[in-house]
């Protein structure tokens, strides 16, 4: 009765139960090989476009082989999925104790378990949801492995929540009357992905260990981005109204107050229009961009330009770019259609005659994360045939990998800054950045970057106070990119006169670890391991209950712990092992949680034992090509060690077709007992170091 008044046949009732039958079905996923020790499983009709298309990744083959090819990790096996109502969903087993990280930048925290994420492209505003710049739909787990949901569209995702009724350890159920321990979100055993597609990829990066997981990733994705030396220099963004007299005057100020300065960031009004863009140079402020490019250059200082892909009516590419852009505008300005060829010719041919011919060096593509109402909305279309959706997912993906190629035709590397990006990033040689300014927030961002492929900054803009000045510029010491934006109040590195001396010292102690941050960015490229590491990436780590979310590894051997305004002392969790002072080598603790009270002029940084910390002299600018610099080589503790120290030309890729060299540095005992310490090539071209100090920083 009541069918027949709805109209629906029976027939058609039929048929509805019977594909309801089959969707409602989860298959185990079949998983293929695909490189040594990463596995493919399609579920459904994959879409035509996913993330690793959109990056365009170059997995490194030979690198993933000299890893190791271990076996699928058992227990997923167990995954499955399924396809229905334009919809895939997918779980993952999950055991009783382990633990997962990644799932995006979240700012927040860093163990993911129990949560609920909706990864969506956005700037991220203070909720941890997954919406976020980098919403990575990739997870590592504790258990050791690492798993890709290689889809460009909005994913929700329940990480080991939303208990099923076939779990296979089902909780104890509890009577929230009598008991205490009753929870509201009792533990699920999976984790669940929903896909609004009929089908999608998934890649699983085996492990053992989660490092190995995202060495696997990072490999995959074509090994970590090496950025030319400079780019681990100083960088100082100017306001946006900068003229290139402005400009000089800055790095003026800068070599007076003997600061280091390796790049300067141009703000939106280097152009003649902005939000949207002409990229056109503005003539009143920069009237021969030609020759302020190649003055910077003479004075050791490149040149990146900011700007948001939306272009303006008045720029002098707009009419060949228009017939290419979506259907919805951004501040009245068009998009272009980045999937096509000709909206990209455009912009290439423009961009590298007006920009990289002349001398710039880098980008800040600002603007293509969201901000929903700003940005197209979902309902847009693409000349291409994508809709607004998956657009935004890869938006920040698709410059990127643009602005990179331009470069590499070049022989030229570049390092920039992005607001948004996604899977398949590792290669792209771009930092993310955000306005939230939250420094707690900025370093858990840091330490989440490491699981997922980015690279992030904690840029410094402004502080109340000199103390709070002084403990955001060492903590951006310690990350991809030391810079200060000061687009919009002109803020200098000395804006607080009564610590300009330890703000110059913290930059020059960077500036000094240049062989140890570069060799730490090498083994990125090369073996996929992140120079900026969770502590959940070290082997035998234990947080002890403390989530390590303030905290962090640069390299194999330094641990950063930064001090946020108003604290005095803080606690820091160590790995496994003796742990020294790097200032005094002074042994601080071994494993656990220590107390340590720095004072105001240092951010606490400790070394393993047995740990080599090279130096160079301090100096204003990295070091050019061709320079040859002393080492200083630091031990610490009571162990032997070794450090394989990384070297090339520091600005081209000659690098990748052999150009480059390893200098092993080794601190042994002797049959007297005591340390000496010793180099040697150890593979590759000469390096750029010769003469070396070694300072026993511990004991001999
Ligand atoms: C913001 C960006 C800032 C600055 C500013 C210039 O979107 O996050 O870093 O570049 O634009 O207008």
């Amino acid at each position: 009765m009541i069918v027949r008044r709805l109209g629906i046949t029976l027939t058609s009732l039929f048929m509805l139960a019977m594909s309801g039958a089959a969707l409602a079905q989860d298959r185990p996923l079949l998983w293929k090989p695909v490189a040594p020790g990463i596995w493919s499983a399609r579920v459904g009709q994959p879409e035509t476009i996913d993330l690793l298309k959109a990056a365009r990744i170059e997995p490194q083959r030979a690198a993933l082989r000299r890893l190791g090819a271990p076996a699928l990790p058992e227990a997923l096996r167990r995954s499955a999925g399924r396809v229905g109502d334009h919809r895939t969903s997918l779980r993952f087993p999950l055991n009783e104790t382990e633990q997962l990280y990644g799932f995006g930048l979240n700012f927040k925290r860093v163990q993911q378990r129990k949560r609920i994420f909706n990864l969506h492209i956005d700037h991220y505003g203070n909720a941890d949801s997954g919406r976020t710049h980098a919403p990575v739909p990739f997870y590592v787990s504790s258990a050791g492995y690492g798993v890709l949901i290689n889809s460009a569209r909005y994913l929700t995702v329940y990480a080991g929540t939303g208990l099923r009724k076939d779990s296979e350890r089902p909780p104890q159920i509890k009577n929230r009357n009598t008991d205490k321990t009753w929870e509201a979100n009792p533990d699920s055993d999976v984790v669940e992905v929903l896909v609004p597609a009929d089908g999608v990829e998934v890649l699983l990066f085996a492990g053992p260990t989660p490092l190995e997981a995202v060495q696997r990733y990072n490999l995959y994705n074509g090994g970590g981005a090496l950025p030319p030396k400079w780019g681990l220099g100083f960088t100082q963004r100017v306001p946006t109204l900068y003229t290139d007299r402005d400009v000089n005057r800055e790095v003026d100020e800068f070599d007076r107050h003997d600061f280091p300065l390796d790049f300067i960031g141009l703000e939106p009004g280097w152009q003649t229009r902005s939000y949207p863009c002409s990229f056109d140079w503005d003539p009143g402020r920069f009237p021969d961009p030609g020759r302020f490019a190649r003055e910077m250059l003479g004075r050791g200082v490149r040149l990146n330009l900011w700007l948001n892909p939306y272009i303006s009516p008045d720029s002098t590419i707009y009419d060949e770019v228009k017939p290419h852009t979506g259907s919805h505008t951004v501040w009245n300005g068009l998009v272009p259609d980045l999937l096509l060829r000709s909206p990209r010719a455009s912009y290439s041919r423009h961009f590298k005659r007006e920009h990289l011919g002349i001398g710039v060096s880098g980008y800040k593509i600002d603007e293509v994360d969201g901000v929903d109402g700003w940005l197209w909305p979902d309902v847009a279309r693409f000349p291409s045939g994508l809709g607004g959706e998956q657009m935004r997912q890869i938006y920040g993906l698709l410059f990127q990998r643009l602005t990179t190629d331009w470069f590499r035709e070049r022989n030229q590397r570049t390092w920039g800054l992005v607001r948004g990006t996604n899977a398949g990033a590792s290669a792209l040689p771009y930092v993310i950045y955000n306005d939230n300014y939250d420094h707690r927030d900025f370093i858990t961002a840091q330490v989440n970057s490491s699981f997922i492929g980015v690279l992030w900054t904690p840029e410094v803009r402004a502080s109340k106070t000199a103390e709070e000045w002084l403990r955001r510029m060492q903590a951006v010491c310690f990350s991809p990119l030391a810079m200060l934006n000061a687009w919009a109040d002109g803020t200098k590195p000395w804006t607080f006169p009564e610590v300009e001396r330890q703000v110059r010292e913290v930059a020059m102690l960077r500036m000094r670890l240049l062989p140890y941050i570069y060799t730490a960015f090498a083994r990125y490229h090369f073996e996929g391991v992140p120079p900026i590491r969770a502590m959940y990436l070290v082997p035998g780590f234990k947080d002890g209950g403390r989530e390590a979310k303030d905290q962090f590894m640069l390299g194999d051997s330094l641990l950063v712990a930064p001090i946020f305004a108003g604290q005095t002392s803080r606690q820091v969790t160590l790995p496994p092992g003796d742990w020294f002072d790097f200032y005094t080598g002074e042994r601080v603790g071994s494993g656990g949680v220590i107390e340590v009270t720095p004072g105001l002029d240092q951010i606490p940084l400790f070394v393993r034992d047995g740990g080599i910390i090279p130096l160079i002299p301090a100096a204003r600018r990295m070091p050019r090509k061709g320079e040859v610099l002393p080492l200083e080589i630091r031990h610490y503790g009571q162990r032997e060690g070794a450090l394989d120290l990384y070297d090339d030309d520091g600005e081209s890729f000659d690098f990748e077709k052999g150009a480059h060299g390893w200098l092993r540095l080794q601190a042994r005992r002797g049959d007297d007992g005591k340390l000496t310490g010793g180099s040697s090539q150890s593979a590759g071209r000469p390096v750029g170091y010769r003469g070396e100090t070694w300072r026993f920083m511990t004991s001999r």
